[in-house]
């Protein structure tokens, strides 16, 4: 879904409490010069809504969304309740939020409040009511912005009130005690809770928690902060039918974002990619990607992004020339219908004074200045892109409750945050392939290839739905770690893998994770005691290697390391692996060939020979495919070349230039130069309409520039 307007909607956060009134009528005037449709007010002014408790000012505010409407531009209005005002800290210093040493964290900074205070929820939620009464009918206001960035700050609270709730949280999810003793597992190291008040939150302990402990606390955490936002949305509904958001944050870990999507009218998303990290247009499609899949294949909004350099960075640099526009029509590629930015004018004071906008402290005499007007004049253009489809044969699944569960678990590794689910998307990105973004319970009947990474949770549903879809002909692909343990991080037995063993054919022995360099006696001395260490020296440590060597055993998979020309060894792993066993007997009794096997090269040297690659062919065509270890970038495409051809995956225009990334949406085809080099193209047919000029086949693309070619 997204905001009433006929084209791409285009503004950014303002805050006119910064500002006086003759800067806030210039502001209007130069926002009809950039273009802008459409501006997010309120966010953080509940100080001034409710100057001091229970009294409301908003006819300041009501001026302003009305000269905004008759300027032509819609308000997106926020409930502004992000960040409470003085008074209520002062009053209710225990509105504020506890951390997990049982700090209480002062006023003077934003999001001070403990998402469980009955103070702070009550006062929220008659300010939002307040809000909602008055604006309803503005016809000036056409979506709702509940709060901003949920969880940004502070995603959990240590503080009593919470633990309260977590009690009632895990009365309602458990029932009894004995059902939360047995799913903790509580009967190692005399964890037994007799009743429910006797549990408390996962703060500062001696030593390791229980991670199934820990892991309903991110749980409860995440239901909290979201019944924030569903008492404010439902507030609003009673008094309008205009769609609701809140701002996500890409993959933001604190919050299952699959949890939220189907609470919000509008996916809209704030996203950030770093200017000095040559993968950051990759950072722009995995958010896309990412938010496309929570709007379930629809259109979303780009909430925030920066027209130049952030302040939050330890060093931060501005956007190149050219890039600001680039990345709008990369978001918009992604399925976004609508591009705003933080913020509309930039700060003179306060914490975000360095953070660019799309006013720069320059003024309009400046290169910011000039590429948010262009982009506003090419947004408007992009009106028959909007709800234009994107479509995509292969699918990465990514599920937040496995990415909690990976972190909450002591072992087998450190967690990460969506690593390999990421570095899988990567590969598909940098091929050229398009690629959805799905969540567990996602539809995954139409995809061709899907990919399943560090999902460290079983899932038999999933499974279910996986097994349905190999032998309907797609290639499922699956890495390790995966489906290791159950929902409440209880280890799966007979060999990881659980329900997933029937489908590949394979169960997992053990982990077998490198450590990198290890720090030894002789490492501490520069090797000099290696010439007296006569035990230690002649011990050999591959799990102090930083690689694990791979070998191709199926011949597809040589040819294509082959075309890739890479460096002996043709594949490799970096610092996880597995052993793995065939489900049934035999290989050749559970239906599988070994594609490659580890070569006992690097970290590998006690897996020498077992496999590391398989595949369980189905009929009709589909495989299922697993991976029992971190395949590098080379070693992915190499891989993803085979399995992509299985499944007929085709990138979304052939033999493109370095750098030019390729996406479609319906009959539009975005072509975007992300490197420094003007690129030629050819076969390129169709009005292009960042420009208006008509491609007959042949065009050149400028540096950090980029094209929409209607193709209809
Ligand atoms: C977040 C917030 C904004 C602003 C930006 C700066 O996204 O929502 O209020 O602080 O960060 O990058």
């Amino acid at each position: 879904m997204r905001p009433m307007l006929t084209t791409p909607a285009y503004g950014g956060d303002w805050s006119p409490e910064q500002w006086d009134s003759a800067t806030i009528d210039a502001d209007i005037t130069l926002m009809k010069e950039a273009g802008v449709n459409l501006v997010s007010l309120g966010i953080f002014s509940w100080a001034f809504l409710e100057p001091s408790e229970g009294s409301y000012d908003f006819d300041w505010l009501e001026d302003i969304i009305t000269r905004l409407h008759a300027a032509g531009i819609a308000t997106d209005l926020a409930t502004g309740t992000a960040s409470p005002p003085a008074w209520m800290a002062a009053t209710y210093p225990h509105s504020l939020p506890v951390d997990a040493r049982g700090v209480r964290l002062g006023f003077g900074s934003r999001q001070q409040y403990c998402p469980s205070s009955a103070v702070f929820r009550g006062a929220a939620q008659r300010l939002t009511r307040a809000i909602a009464q008055r604006f309803a009918d503005h016809p000036g206001v056409v979506m709702w912005h509940v709060s901003n960035e949920y969880g940004c700050h502070v995603s959990e609270c240590f503080c009593h009130e919470c633990v309260e709730a977590f009690r009632t949280w895990l009365r309602d999810t458990y029932a009894s005690i004995d059902a939360l003793n047995a799913a903790w597992g509580t009967a190692f190291w005399s964890q037994r809770y007799t009743a429910f008040d006797q549990v408390g939150a996962p703060g500062a302990m001696p030593t390791f928690h229980n991670p199934a402990h820990a892991l309903d606390w991110r749980r409860f955490s995440n239901d909290n902060l979201l019944s924030l936002m569903i008492a404010e949305r439902d507030i609003i509904r009673q008094y309008s039918s205009a769609p609701v958001t809140t701002n996500f944050m890409g993959d933001f870990p604190r919050l299952d974002y699959q949890k939220w999507a189907g609470e919000v009218d509008i996916i809209s998303d704030d996203s950030y990619p770093d200017p000095a990290d040559p993968a950051a247009a990759h950072s722009v499609a995995w958010a896309g990607d990412i938010m496309r899949g929570l709007a379930n294949g629809s259109s979303w909004l780009l909430m925030e992004q920066s027209p130049s350099a952030v302040q939050w960075r330890q060093r931060n640099s501005p956007k190149r020339p050219g890039q600001y526009l680039l990345w709008t029509l990369g978001r918009m590629a992604h399925g976004a219908d609508g591009i705003l930015q933080f913020q509309w004018r930039q700060s003179l004071r306060g914490s975000e004074t360095f953070h660019a906008a799309m006013v720069p402290h320059s003024g309009k005499d400046s290169r910011t200045w000039g590429e948010v007007v262009r982009t506003g004049e090419v947004l408007s253009r992009l009106a028959p892109v909007m709800d234009a489809p994107y479509r995509a044969d292969v699918a990465v699944v990514m599920d937040w409750q496995s990415m909690w569960a990976f972190n909450a678990a002591i072992g087998p590794v450190e967690g990460t945050h969506f690593e390999r689910p990421r570095a899988w998307h990567r590969s598909l990105w940098e091929a050229g392939i398009a690629v959805d973004v799905v969540g567990d319970h996602a539809d995954l009947s139409a995809y061709r290839v899907i990919i399943v990474a560090e999902h460290f949770i079983d899932s038999p549903d999933l499974t279910r739905r996986l097994q349905a879809a190999v032998e309907a002909g797609a290639q499922v692909l699956i890495e390790g770690p995966t489906a290791v343990v159950d929902r409440n991080l209880g280890a799966v037995p007979d060999g990881y893998l659980g329900s997933a063993r029937q489908l590949l054919g394979v169960r997992v022995i053990e982990h077998a994770a490198l450590t990198g360099a290890v720090e030894s006696f002789s490492a501490a001395s520069n090797g000099r005691g290696d010439a007296v260490n006569r035990l230690s020296r002649a011990v050999g440590t591959p799990a102090a290697c930083e690689w694990i060597g791979v070998e191709a055993h199926a011949d597809a998979l040589r040819r294509a390391t082959d075309r890739l020309g890479t460096p002996a060894p043709d594949l490799r792993a970096g610092q996880w692996a597995e052993e793995i066993a065939p489900a049934a007997h035999s290989w050749h009794d559970s239906g599988v060939e070994v594609v490659a096997t580890f070569d006992g090269r690097g970290g590998g040297a006690d897996l020498a020979n077992m496999a590391a690659i398989t595949r369980r062919s189905y009929a009709g065509g589909g495989n299922a495919w697993y991976v029992a270890c971190d395949l590098d970038a080379l070693s992915r495409r190499a891989l993803l070349d085979v399995v992509g051809a299985y499944g007929r995956v085709r990138p979304v225009v052939d033999g493109l230039p370095d750098g030019v990334e390729a996406q479609r949406r319906g009959n539009f085809l975005f072509l975007l130069n992300h490197s420094d080099r003007a690129v030629e193209l050819t076969g390129i047919v169709g009005r292009d309409l960042v420009d208006g000029a008509q491609c007959h086949g042949h065009v050149m693309l400028a540096p950090r520039c980029g094209m929409v070619v209607d193709q209809r």
